[in-house]
């Protein structure tokens, strides 16, 4: 086995699931706030655009993908962001933003180089320092606490460390906590980005789940050693689908591009229709967040009764909720479990974070009412 991934710990959420089948085998009704994979149906019409695609004779999709979901993205990109992408060399498909953030350290780091560092949030999403693990990289995670606000600020990271980065993830709106970053700190890693010369990755698949400002891109502030991370995961209700787009720096892109055809991911084609089908349209995207925020405010307004404090956010499908004085995230976490409300524990995502869980919005809104009768029983 490879050595560098001997201090792997297991996926967080497989850690989860196990956890939750436990309590489902004693006859518990689960309540799921654990992973964060909404419930919602897809978009009829989206599961039409992908039925009405698959073809008679199946031959492989190309690592291009379609230049009219290409240009689809783009067209969603300028109408949402202001920015004006070439389809054809500053966008590129990708099966999802997982498999794109953990195969791109494999192109781009070389171990051998004193430039082989990846900085990383910490609470973050853990693919970001895995795929960096397997690549052999050096890994320096950026610890965001309540302290720094959960802010990543390149002037807080030594400039040493910047210097020897290779790849700067930010993610924001973040996952866990879902924290926005103000437009002073994007300038700031652009300005970074422009100093030190590493590749500035941005991880935007919670862009669309908003209840306040609209989130923005990083390509917004800048493109030469760019790279945004889209998805229509979250956007669109479309997890399983494993559809996702790669936005930014032509000359990286190219690069990346000539080696995903080894890695065999190319985007199935039926998906590339039902994917373009969903770009082209904002409706279901509104009728979600609504959803969503109806969720929110029900656990917003029904944990704070209970005396519990929230960070306060405005974007994303996570509530990051502090645990009650003289509690730890575990021990708190498997208590609501036996209730049979599954939560992750704050620590699931990086040292330094018990003190919090996190709660996607996944359950109904009349299961986010049971979840609080429950937890007012507690
Ligand atoms: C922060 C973050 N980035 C990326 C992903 C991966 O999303 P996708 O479904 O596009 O692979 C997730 C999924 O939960 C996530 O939370």
């Amino acid at each position: 086995m490879n050595e560098s991934l001997r201090n792997l710990k297991p996926y967080p959420m497989v850690e989860l699931a196990r956890r939750k089948a436990e309590v489902a085998a004693r006859g518990i009704e689960v309540l799921d706030f654990g992973t964060g994979d909404p419930v919602e149906p897809t978009a009829p019409f989206i599961r039409e655009a992908l039925a009405a695609a698959i073809p008679d004779i199946s031959q492989y999709p190309t690592i291009a993908g379609l230049a009219e979901l290409r240009e689809a993205f783009a067209a969603w990109f300028a109408r949402r962001f202001d920015v004006t992408l070439d389809a054809s060399t500053e966008v590129l498909p990708t099966r999802g933003s997982k498999e794109a953030m953990f195969h791109l350290p494999l192109v781009l780091v070389d171990p051998s180089e004193a430039k082989r560092t990846v900085v990383y949030p910490d609470p973050g999403y853990p693919v970001m320092a895995i795929g960096s693990l397997y690549a052999n990289a050096d890994l320096h995670p950026v610890t965001l606490t309540a302290d720094n606000d959960y802010l990543m600020d390149p002037a807080a990271i030594p400039s040493d460390v910047l210097a020897r980065a290779r790849i700067v993830w930010i993610n924001y709106p973040h996952n866990p906590t879902g924290k926005d970053l103000p437009d002073e700190l994007w300038r700031a890693w652009v300005a970074a980005q422009e100093e030190h010369g590493f590749v500035l990755c941005s991880d935007e698949c919670y862009t669309e789940i908003y209840f306040g400002e609209k989130p923005r891109s990083i390509l917004q502030f800048g493109r030469t050693g760019c790279l945004a991370f889209h998805s229509l995961s979250k956007r669109s209700g479309m997890t399983a689908y494993r559809s996702g787009m790669l936005a930014g720096d032509a000359e990286i892109l190219a690069r990346y591009k000539a080696c995903r055809a080894a890695m065999g991911q190319a985007q199935t084609e039926w998906v590339q229709h039902a994917s373009i089908a969903a770009w082209n349209d904002e409706s279901h995207v509104e009728q979600r967040r609504q959803v969503f925020g109806v969720k929110r405010s029900i656990m917003i307004r029904g944990l704070e009764k209970l005396g519990l404090s929230l960070y306060p956010t405005d974007s994303t499908f996570y509530l990051w909720v502090s645990v009650p004085e003289g509690e730890k995230d575990e021990a708190y976490a498997s208590r609501l479990l036996e209730a049979g409300i599954v939560v992750s524990p704050g620590s699931m995502f990086g040292p330094g974070n018990d003190g919090f869980i996190r709660l996607a919005l996944v359950p109904t809104p009349a299961q986010c009412k049971h979840a609080l009768e429950r937890w007012a029983a507690l």
